[in-house]
């Protein structure tokens, strides 16, 4: 994936990288194994367990989020980015750990194809949210309450579980006119470890089509 391969672009010789969840991340870490064989010494701080094996495999040093203290450098996909760079991510299921290591980061780079682009978050109709099992009917209530209708995220005939032992419940929504205010709004349900919303989290985001790249930075950034 040229994506990846450019992200590189992004990494310098001994620092401390975040290693995001799902295919276009995963893609990047492979590209990062391969420099690692070259002699590129990095450290890497996993996003999920998923991540973590791959990592591994690749012979990419991990170290935990305690050992590394701020990261350089967050490399992850997303499923939807606004033209402000916000984002909606976790329908892999790992947006939690994913916001901790990117919060945890001085820069979020962020690969995604032209099909996450879109100009309202929400277009793509879904927020995945992450609740502690036992929050769970008080967090459907509340979330149907703001207009959404959550759908709890099965694994075969049972509840998945995150990483962090938690559900998810998938809230179809549509294009949010304020984002910021319903970031607010799910954070007051007790019980909602985090959602799916990262604004004003990434700093660049690589948009690969056919090979081509194209690289966004936040006007600010
Ligand atoms: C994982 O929880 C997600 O946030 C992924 O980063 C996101 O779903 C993008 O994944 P793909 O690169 O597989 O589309």
């Amino acid at each position: 994936m040229a994506a990846g391969e450019r992200a590189l672009e992004f990494i310098e010789d001994g620092q401390t990288v975040g290693l995001g969840t799902g295919r276009a991340a995963s893609a990047f870490i492979e590209r990062l194994g391969e420099r690692v064989r070259e002699g590129l010494r990095v450290r890497g701080v996993p996003t999920s367990e998923r991540s973590e094996v791959l990592a591994r495999n690749l012979e990419i040093p991990v170290v935990s989020l305690a050992e590394a203290g701020t990261l350089d450098v967050c490399v992850d996909g997303a499923d939807e980015v606004d033209p402000r760079l916000d984002l909606i991510k976790g329908y892999g299921g790992a947006l939690v750990r994913e916001k901790i290591v990117a919060a945890s980061s001085r820069k979020l780079v962020i690969l995604v194809g032209p099909e996450k682009l879109v100009h309202k978050l929400g277009a793509r109709g879904r927020l995945p949210v992450e609740v502690v099992p036992f929050g769970l009917p008080l967090a459907t209530r509340r979330l149907r309450a703001l207009g959404c209708e959550p759908r709890l995220r099965m694994d075969g005939a049972a509840a998945a579980l995150t990483d962090n032992g938690n559900h998810i419940l998938d809230c179809g929504i549509g294009p949010l006119d304020d984002p910021a205010r319903f970031e607010s709004e799910l954070r007051a349900i007790p019980g909602l470890v985090g959602s799916g919303l990262f604004l004003g989290m990434a700093d660049v985001v690589i948009v690969e089509e056919e090979g081509r790249v194209e690289v966004r930075k936040r006007a600010e950034a």
